[in-house]
């Protein structure tokens, strides 16, 4: 059928023969290309036009589809890409930096079904649903169920599980991938794939290992977690002249420590730290807690309140726990912004001098702010080898270097780039060391890029970023990509490589 036809016209040819509608698929000659490529994209940074568009998008509504789009991708050299979310830090689920790479944006938006079994504590997730959608079905089952996810509700669940996923509720019950129980994948081979089909080490690698390597999965089996009908919540703000840097710098010893009900985390920008909390009881046992654990915080009851777990996902994602709980089905999001972050582990309390230093840097016009999320209680009990996610116990904190801005040009890019990089060079001494690790889901591109070696990812170049990500799990990863996906169809630029055979 394909001959004297160009690679993507293959490829879309033998999408439809396999049953794709062609109402499904869009090319950049089509008129809504572009609306359906912008529609979830989160960083502007991607979407210039020396970068990489995909030859094709293909916006999948049945399993079969996203089978074809595999099988067809590697019958006619077309790459497939999958976008859940489209909040790759690094716009990798809808860009490529390879000008030479021809690929197809297989969009799961269509998948976002979430199914919940209140009396199992049980949920099936399609990856296209958002956690703000997934939040909302559960807390419409039960008011005591929830599931340990991410702050903002416009992420993606396929993205987010792939990369661990962290949130509030993570000090209580971990990461979202550790309550992930069953998944449907489409390997490389375009099977179906579940947990039993595919086995214990592909199913371990798909539940943290980063999006797109192994393969693309549909949809999630979620084990909800108890969570009382009432919980606490409160912000309170303290500036440089309320002794924030003091306040910080103790923060990093007592909030990994406190009980594990217990989440107090911390944003740094301009001249303030924002204080955020989550506790899993009342109000008053939580003053109970901050007097014995944190007094010189000062919290008072009148900072308290007391609402529902699904109140406090409003709350934290949109500040004010008065809004309607229908914005966590609101999947446009933010205002399109561009976006660097990059992240570090702490492990030990960074000093006060150093915090102090920091401010000249957040005063700045360019700057971003911080943002810290305190690991222990649960995080600390998990082995860093019971999903590709290593950074357990030990650490402290995880540290995020956040910037975003709104101006279009080079200046404006540069600028706010070099902020988010010095920082990070200056913070080197005071975080984890041998490797310096990051957290897979802040995507970061600084950390090191894939290389080819005989059309197959290099081995030894990955493991420059991949164990910043990954530490001692990212040689069992790439043996599992050995294994599910020998000739590395599934890739990009931090793509888990396929571990060399021994010599
Ligand atoms: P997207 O669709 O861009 O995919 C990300 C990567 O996974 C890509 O490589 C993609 O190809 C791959 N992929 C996507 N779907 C897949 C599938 N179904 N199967 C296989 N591979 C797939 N993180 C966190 O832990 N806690 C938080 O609170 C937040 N908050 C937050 C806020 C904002 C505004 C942003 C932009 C990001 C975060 N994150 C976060 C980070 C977030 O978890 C991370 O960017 C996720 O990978 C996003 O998942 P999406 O599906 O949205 O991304």
């Amino acid at each position: 059928v394909a001959s004297g036809l160009n690679a993507t016209d293959s490829f879309l040819v033998c999408l439809v023969g396999a049953g794709v509608p062609p109402r499904l698929l869009q090319t950049p000659a089509s008129p809504s290309y572009s609306t359906t490529l912008l529609s979830s994209v989160r960083n502007l940074r991607y979407v210039t036009s020396d970068i990489q568009r995909p030859v094709a998008i293909v916006a999948a509504t049945e399993p079969a589809h996203a089978q074809a789009a595999v099988r067809c991708g590697r019958r006619h050299g077309v790459r497939v890409r999958a976008r859940s979310g489209g909040h790759d830090y690094e716009g990798l689920s809808y860009a490529s930096l390879d000008p030479g790479e021809r690929f197809a944006v297989l969009d799961l938006a269509a998948f976002r079904d979430v199914r919940v079994d209140s009396a199992r504590a049980e949920a099936w997730a399609g990856s296209g649903a958002t956690l703000g959608e997934v939040y909302y079905a559960v807390a419409a089952a039960s008011r005591v169920l929830a599931f340990p996810a991410g702050i903002c509700p416009t992420v993606g669940v396929g993205g987010h599980l792939s990369g661990g996923g962290f949130g509030t509720l993570m000090r209580r019950y971990g990461l979202a991938a550790d309550n992930v129980i069953d998944a449907v994948l489409v390997d490389a081979d375009g099977r179906l794939l579940n947990r039993t089909t595919m086995g214990e080490d592909l199913f371990w690698a798909i539940r943290g290992g980063g999006g797109e390597s192994f393969g693309v999965v549909l949809s999630w089996k979620l084990r909800l977690v108890r969570v009382p009908e009432t919980v606490t919540v409160f912000t309170v703000r303290r500036s440089i002249n309320q002794s924030a840097s003091h306040l910080i710098t103790k923060w990093q010893a007592i909030a990994p420590a406190l009980p594990s009900d217990l989440i107090l985390r911390v944003a740094v920008r301009s001249q303030h730290a924002r204080f955020e909390a989550l506790f899993l009881g009342r109000c008053s046992r939580l003053l109970e807690h901050m007097r014995v654990h944190f007094p010189d915080l000062g919290v008072t009851q009148s900072d308290c309140e007391e609402i529902s777990w699904i109140q406090s996902t409003v709350y934290f994602a949109f500040y004010s726990s008065s809004k309607p709980l229908e914005l966590l089905l609101d999947r446009s999001g933010e205002t399109p912004r561009y976006v660097k972050a990059k992240s570090d582990y702490v492990q030990e309390p960074i000093p006060r001098h150093v915090w102090e230093r920091t401010w000249s840097w957040l005063e700045k016009p360019e700057a971003g702010l911080l943002i810290l999320d305190p690991y222990g209680g649960r995080m600390g009990s998990i082995s860093p080898s019971a999903t590709p996610f290593p950074h357990r116990k030990g650490n402290l904190y995880n540290l995020q270097y956040y910037s975003y801005w709104f101006e279009n040009g080079t200046a404006a890019l540069e600028k706010r780039m070099s902020w988010v990089r010095g920082l990070y060079e200056e913070m080197e001494p005071y975080v984890s060391k041998n490797p310096r690790t990051g957290y897979v889901n802040y995507r970061d591109l600084d950390l090191g890029t894939n290389e080819l070696e005989d059309n197959v990812t290099s081995y030894a170049r990955a493991r420059i970023w991949g164990e910043k990500y990954f530490k001692g799990n990212f040689e069992r990863l790439a043996a599992v990509k050995a294994m599910a996906d020998p000739n590395d169809f599934f890739r990009n630029e931090q793509s888990i490589p396929p571990l060399p055979a021994a010599k």
